[in-house]
């Protein structure tokens, strides 16, 4: 090791690579360049990269980021296409560097880069396993939060999380951390890599209580751009609680997607009867009417709460999908019927062959809805 440190250092005379900032980047074009120059006074000139997983945004940040890696090799865009969500961008970044430690951080100026320093020294000296920065430990502060609301929010949420991981926490939804590369990676076959909980998710993936320490941290505003996460992260709790929990034996977006299905059907039988009894349409116009309302109403909650990650939010984006998601469902019924149809035939109960159907069905509408509605 240090016969290589000192290679790299006769060569070069650099630092050698030791720590990688992780930046997952969804529209942030304006923030990067401003950025690294904060990266750089906090850290030097050198012993750190940046890399850049961009969800192919369209704002143009990969090209931004394309265009300062010219004249700057410490930074790298990682663009993906077809692929959406922070946890699994973070989880590209583990695995893209050769850098010891690395760090997960927001790229719009929210996380103060300063703390890079304390945190990498505390995990490099071995003081703890993962340095959290931590919004809601003594002495952190936020600018234009609502606060007396979060902490409630956070005292229930600490609570689970504790449950979740065996760790006291003060901020465990912060996406703000550090830790050694080769701890992450280990870790990385066996994330639930959904929503936006990548600590959590390590946290909890660990056999062994990872030791972990808290930063507070001086929360900024956004420099520029908007949020693009909404605050229900109650929600990402109890999907991880599952996730961990069955998980393994059903997925949890399917469970969730499922879950969705069964209240469409009391969606569907409200809004035909209410058709039927009230307005007094024929039967088959009725079922039409319910199947579509059903349908769009499962669009919606979808959308909403399985892929809230990847939600569709532009009117444009919001009406393909829809269409696509209609599609999907017919042709699941279709496959939902033909199966059913044919085991009933061959001599199969009528709820047994109808149950099949329903769970082919499902299948199917959940297989062409994640690839096509979803999928990008
Ligand atoms: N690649 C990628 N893909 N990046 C994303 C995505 C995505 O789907 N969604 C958001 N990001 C990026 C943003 O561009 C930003 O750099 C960072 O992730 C955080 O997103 P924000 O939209 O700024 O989140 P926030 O400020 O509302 O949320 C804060 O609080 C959360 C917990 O309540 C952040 O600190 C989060 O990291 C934190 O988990
Ligand atoms: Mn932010």
């Amino acid at each position: 090791m240090s016969q290589t440190t000192s290679a790299i250092e006769a060569i070069t005379h650099r630092k050698p690579l030791e720590l990688a900032i992780i930046l997952p980047t969804l529209n942030e074009r304006d923030n990067i360049a401003p950025l690294l120059d904060r990266i750089e006074t906090a850290l030097g000139p050198d012993g750190w990269e940046v890399l850049v997983v961009d969800d192919n945004s369209k704002d143009g940040t990969a090209d931004e980021v394309r265009r300062l890696s010219l004249s700057d090799p410490r930074v790298r865009a990682i663009q993906r296409i077809g692929r959406r969500g922070l946890a699994s961008a973070a989880i590209e970044g583990f695995c893209a560097t050769a850098a010891p430690f690395c760090a997960v951080m927001d790229a719009d100026h929210q996380h103060d880069p300063n703390l890079l320093v304390p945190m990498l020294a505390c995990v490099r000296s071995g003081d703890a396993e993962v340095a959290v920065a931590s919004r809601f430990a003594e002495g952190a502060s936020m600018a234009e939060w609502n606060r007396p609301d979060r902490e409630k929010l956070s005292s229930v949420a600490n609570r689970l999380a504790r449950k979740l991981t065996g760790v006291e926490l003060s901020d465990p939804m912060s996406g703000y951390f550090l830790l050694r590369t080769q701890t992450a990676r280990a870790l990385v076959p066996n994330l639930s890599a959904i929503g936006f909980k990548i600590l959590l998710d390590l946290l909890a993936t660990s056999d062994t209580p990872l030791k972990v320490k808290d930063f507070p941290m001086n929360f900024s505003a956004r420099r520029s751009g908007e949020s693009k996460l909404d605050r229900a992260i109650a929600f990402d709790f109890l999907a991880g609680l599952y996730d961990k929990s069955f998980g393994r034996l059903i997925p949890t977006r399917f469970a969730l997607f499922a879950t969705v299905g069964v209240l469409g059907v009391f969606v569907h039988m409200a809004v035909l009867f209410v058709v039927m009894r009230i307005f007094g349409v024929a039967f088959a116009w009725g079922q039409a009417t319910a199947a579509f309302a059903a349908m769009s109403f499962n669009f919606w909650l979808n959308n909403w709460l399985t892929y809230r990650d990847k939600r569709l939010a532009k009117a444009g984006e919001l009406l393909r999908g829809w269409i696509s998601f209609i599609i999907a469902c017919s042709i699941g019924a279709f496959a939902n019927v033909a199966v059913a149809t044919t085991l009933h035939d061959m001599g199969m109960h009528t709820i047994p062959a109808a149950l099949v159907g329903i769970a082919i069905g499902s299948v199917w509408n959940y297989a062409l809805s994640s690839r096509f509605v979803w999928g990008r």
